[in-house]
């Protein structure tokens, strides 16, 4: 395995990414763990570590030191832009402070003699220089190489941007080969994990998953789990995973509050239910749901609510199984690293965003949360791996709140009903249309694509008479990460096709608009 430690850069987490594409498991701590820790990361067979970037300065009074353990180790070690200046200032080498950053593409020189770079290039320059075209983002930068360090790397403006001493397994670079912008940096993190570390590279779905199996066995031993089961992606991997450990040991609680999309609580039995066999209570709470959000139309107030009322609801049917000890959660690794972030004060709440993560401490169950060090892609093979299907894995994220916050304003039954057809007509359309490029559905092309319910009344005009009826708005983006998103170009005809389908359907709505918003500065959902 391979430990990466965070200093706090914004592309931490791609690190990790590209390292497990790489085929090795790999772990993401904070920046300051401690020796004893270093020594239990080598009991589990730590082979090397790598020191991310981060966003301030060595010169910053309160920015974390590298722990001298980790050069210590006796494992090879990868500085990446800070914890390259971390590991020149810290071994004796110099590191110059600037206020100005040098910031996005750069070319360069790579010195072929170091066993990270050799042979990993881009062009070679007329005068047979090997170029590497890279990603770069400092202020500061390594001006005197500690004893024992060669210059591996340089550009004209950072003259070391990459040192090594091999004798020691040290390496640094002052780019970022974990993003894509770094055309070889995944070859380069290649390299490091498997020649240098000598990680085999065997970390594949089907052998997590055996180990993941036996890791849960392991830990719940003969006691019963249940789970919040929400449809979701992440949800419906962990009760699938957690089934083939246990079986008839767990069992599901489904709250259906009334907000899902159309079919949505029929999917989820038949899937479950019937042909996998989960044991599930279904609970039909859409009465108590509306009851509590009739009239209230602030966004904040209606997920408040509904967070409430999915906690009360599951810990009622908890509290009618006895025998269960354990509270199985669907939480993934950005979540983990994302309530670090929060923790750290990191992170500004723009929405309070409710998953079925809120339970409370009262339920008086120990957490089982079996996906925790796994990123989305890995969580959706892990389904493919479990047998899934893969409509179901593939899925656009939906908010734990619903369509809740999809109807603007107060929610009532009769908007959730024209809402849920609307948006089954748009999913439909996307996922039938392929564009002839790619080959790829326009479902498959954006990230998330839904429709809103706007409860304002607009004239129209049907056959010979007047209509005065409601509005849906579709939304569709493309992001990688949902922080920042665009609006999807779907085709025109796309759009005509949903319009005219979504006015001719369902009756109650004779308006159609298109969001064109992009993140920032507007939200992905509307509330
Ligand atoms: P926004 O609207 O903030 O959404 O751009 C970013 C992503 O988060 C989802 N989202 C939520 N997920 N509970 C959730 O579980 C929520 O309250 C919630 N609000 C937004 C949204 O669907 C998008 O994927």
């Amino acid at each position: 395995r391979i430990l990466i430690l965070d200093y706090g850069s914004q592309v931490t987490q791609l690190i990790a990414r590209r390292v497990r594409e790489a085929g090795v498991y790999c772990e993401l701590h904070p920046g300051d763990v401690d020796a004893a820790f270093l020594h239990n990361q080598r009991s589990l067979g730590l082979k090397g570590i790598i020191l991310s970037g981060s966003h301030a300065s060595v010169y910053d009074k309160d920015s974390l030191k590298v722990p001298h353990a980790v050069f210590e180790a006796g494992v090879p070690v990868l500085g990446i832009c800070y914890g390259m200046q971390a590991m020149a200032q810290q071994l004796g080498g110099e590191v110059n402070y600037s206020d100005h950053r040098e910031f996005g593409y750069a070319e360069v020189r790579a010195r072929g003699h170091t066993r990270l770079l050799k042979g990993i290039e881009d062009f070679t320059t007329p005068e047979g220089h090997g170029m590497l075209k890279v990603w770069m983002s400092h202020g500061d930068q390594v001006t005197r190489v500690p004893d024992g360090f060669k210059v591996m790397a340089s550009t004209p403006s950072c003259p070391i941007a990459g040192m090594a001493d091999e004798s020691r397994g040290f390496y640094a670079v002052q780019f970022h080969p974990e993003v894509t912008h770094t055309i070889k940096g995944q070859d380069l993190l290649n390299r490091f994990v498997h020649e240098i570390c000598g990680c085999v590279g065997d970390w594949t779905m089907p052998t997590y998953v055996d180990e993941a199996v036996a890791r849960i066995r392991e830990q719940v031993g003969h006691d019963e789990v249940i789970l919040g089961l929400s449809g979701g992606v992440d949800s419906s991997v962990a009760a699938a995973l957690i089934h083939k450990a246990i079986g008839d040991r767990l069992t599901c609680v489904f709250v259906d509050h009334g907000l899902l999309r159309l079919d949505e609580g029929k999917q989820v039995m038949e899937t479950f239910a019937q042909n996998m066999g989960v044991r599930i209570i279904h609970v039909d709470a859409t009465e108590q749901f509306m009851g509590k959000l009739a009239g209230v139309s602030d966004p904040e107030a209606k997920r408040k609510i509904i967070g409430r009322e999915f906690v009360e609801v599951f810990q009622a049917e908890a509290g009618k199984l006895k025998q269960a000890k354990w509270l199985a959660q669907g939480t993934i690794y950005p979540d983990v690293i994302e309530s670090a972030g929060a923790k750290t004060g990191k992170a500004v709440a723009i929405k309070s965003h409710h998953n079925v993560g809120g339970l409370p401490d009262t339920l008086n169950l120990k957490l089982l949360e079996p996906l925790r060090e796994l990123f989305k892609d890995e969580v959706r093979k892990l389904g493919v791996a479990l047998g899934l299907p893969h409509g179901m894995v593939y899925r656009h994220p939906f908010p734990g709140p619903g369509l809740g916050v999809r109807i603007l304003g107060a929610v009532n039954t009769e908007f959730a009903n024209l809402l849920r057809r609307a948006d089954a007509i748009f999913i439909e359309e996307l996922r039938n249309t392929i564009d002839p490029e790619t080959k790829q559905s326009w479902y498959d092309l954006t990230s998330q694509a839904f429709a809103v319910f706007l409860p304002v009344k607009s004239v129209g005009v049907m056959g010979d008479g007047r209509t005065y009826d409601y509005v849906v708005a579709l939304r569709a983006v493309q992001t990688s990460d949902f922080m920042t998103a665009d609006w999807a170009p779907l085709p025109y005809p796309l759009l005509a096709k949903v319009s005219s389908r979504i006015i001719n359907e369902v009756r109650g709505i004779n308006r159609v608009v298109y969001d064109v918003s992009s993140k920032p500065p507007a939200t992905i959902e509307w509330e």
